[in-house]
């Protein structure tokens, strides 16, 4: 079907409840469905929003089009979880259904405020004349689920900024509440985030000013912005789209990055400090990442695994795209690490051991599953994922233990995404050194932590799922465990 604007942004309520039925049916049945990933129950699943810690459990939104695998008028579904594994799906919290969010209740984020959960969001509205604008929405979630939007917003769009103002992190710092947003600057069209604060999460909202980091341009916009404290560092976490190639280079069609500092000074909005600016994933599907401060400190990350103006097989069986795995950030040897939450491991079925000098780990290990393994240094050779008998279909680790060098090639795995951004990523290694990864497959999405978190590549791929072989090309001195992985609720 052909998503025109009519159709992109169509009622809610003039879709029927047997239409939404059966695109969920539809994307239950898909062969590249997930099992233990948030996935979309039907539609497209786009940023997670509202990442928090509230009544005693961790809550996730998404940002949904439920009725096929195009980005229409956008609304926020709702999960929470005991242990950031397995999740409840409650269903939509917040409908694009006022004035202010009528053609989309778009991304934002969510803090717990005396017994409620409070949500700050943008409401993309558009006039007759499809005029942008944007404004920063209140909410609140009660302990019952229901959602009571606030009557005004919150912030409005300043003269500084085009129509390009949203996504606001929600956080508390020190006495006051702080919302950081993505903006486009009015005056030559370049991107920059924007800090306001207020005394209290429904108002007054002031601006502080923009974020002042040691970098000459940060593209054309920045969305989905996020500072969180790391094991006490200042971090950003941030989606520059158009960055230019001498800031950091990239290859997907828009990067999803990370920088930090030695301290954030919030009066002047300035980082101090500054690192380099970092791929935040080394794979080819990790966008609008949302992290925050849990309340004894820890700094967690989920992020869409997809990307804007991107095509993915599945949008022909209407729905399209996951989140990733929660990761846990940590600071080690003055480095950013992402490393999966402790109750991943309650996921794992009978543990596979296998050491010495390997070739077949398994011929059969299906695809819903995790291996760590411990390649040793000084080797070359290829380690297939969801390989097929003769090996002609597969996702590639191609690794150099020696030179240190891991490419990861997706071209032999099956129907690809929109392929105009490469096939293969390319991640640098310690030279002559043990390579160890930790590794995830659920159907069509691969995570693969290296070296305890140090790099990390989130990536999807499509192909038969009778692929289900894990086998190194040549005998290889390694060894490791595998473990198929149980279902999540959801
Ligand atoms: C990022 C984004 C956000 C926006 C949302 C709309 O993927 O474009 O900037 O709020 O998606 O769905």
């Amino acid at each position: 079907m052909e998503w025109t604007r009519a159709a992109r942004y169509r009622a809610y309520d003039q879709y029927s409840a047997l239409e939404l039925m059966k695109l969920q049916a539809q994307a239950t049945a898909s062969p590249a469905q997930l099992h233990y990933h948030i996935r979309p129950q039907s539609g497209l699943l786009n940023d997670p929003n509202g990442f928090s810690y509230f009544n005693g459990e961790w809550t996730v939104f998404y940002q949904s089009f439920p009725f096929g695998a195009a980005h229409g008028l956008k609304s926020w579904v709702r999960l929470s979880s005991p242990d950031l594994v397995h999740w409840t799906n409650h269903g939509v919290a917040v409908l694009p259904d006022s004035d202010f969010d009528s053609h989309g209740a778009y991304s934002g984020s969510a803090h717990e405020v005396d017994g409620k959960l409070f949500l700050m969001y943008t409401g993309n509205h558009r006039d007759a004349d499809w005029t942008r604008t944007p404004y920063q929405l209140g909410a609140w979630l009660d302990q019952d689920g229901r959602v009571t939007k606030l009557a005004q917003p919150l912030i409005d769009q300043p003269e500084t900024v085009t129509e390009h103002f949203r996504d606001p992190q929600l956080f508390f710092h020190g006495d006051r509440w702080y919302a950081l947003l993505g903006a486009q600057r009015a005056t030559d069209q370049r991107g920059e985030m924007l800090l306001y604060s207020a005394p209290a999460v429904t108002g007054p909202w002031t601006a502080v000013g923009p974020i002042k980091l040691p970098l000459a341009d940060l593209g054309y916009m920045v969305e989905c912005p996020n500072l969180i404290s790391v094991d006490g560092v200042p971090t950003f976490v941030f989606c520059p789209q158009g960055l230019p190639q001498a800031a950091a280079s990239y290859q997907n069609i828009y990067p999803n990055m990370y920088l930090q500092g030695k301290d954030f000074d919030y009066q002047a909005a300035t980082l101090e400090g500054a690192g380099e600016l970092t791929n935040l994933d080394e794979g080819f599907d990790v966008y609008a990442s949302q992290t925050f401060n849990a309340p004894d400190g820890t700094a967690y990350l989920i992020s869409w695994v997809g990307l804007p103006d991107m095509a993915y097989p599945t949008d022909e069986q209407n729905w399209a795209n996951c989140l990733s795995q929660v990761k846990e950030l940590h600071q080690v040897d003055g480095q950013l690490v992402q490393q999966p939450v402790a109750a991943m491991t309650s996921l794992r079925q009978e543990e596979h051991r296998f050491a010495g000098e390997v070739e077949t780990i398994t011929p059969d290990g299906g695809q819903q599953l995790e291996l760590a393994v411990t390649i040793a240094a000084n080797q070359q050779g290829t380690l297939y994922l969801a390989a097929s008998v003769d090996r002609k279909q597969s996702v590639q680790l191609r690794f150099d233990t020696a030179a240190g060098e891991l490419v990861i090639d997706r071209a032999t795995s099956g129907p690809q995404p929109t392929p105009d951004h490469g096939t293969t990523r390319t991640l640098k290694l310690p030279a002559k050194a043990d390579l160890k990864l930790r590794l995830f497959l659920d159907h069509s999405l691969a995570e693969v932590f290296v070296n305890d978190g140090r790099q990390v590549a989130t990536f999807r791929y499509f192909t038969s799922q009778e692929n289900t072989a894990l086998a190194f090309d040549r005998p290889t001195t390694a060894s490791g465990s595998w473990w198929q992985l149980a279902d999540q609720n959801q």
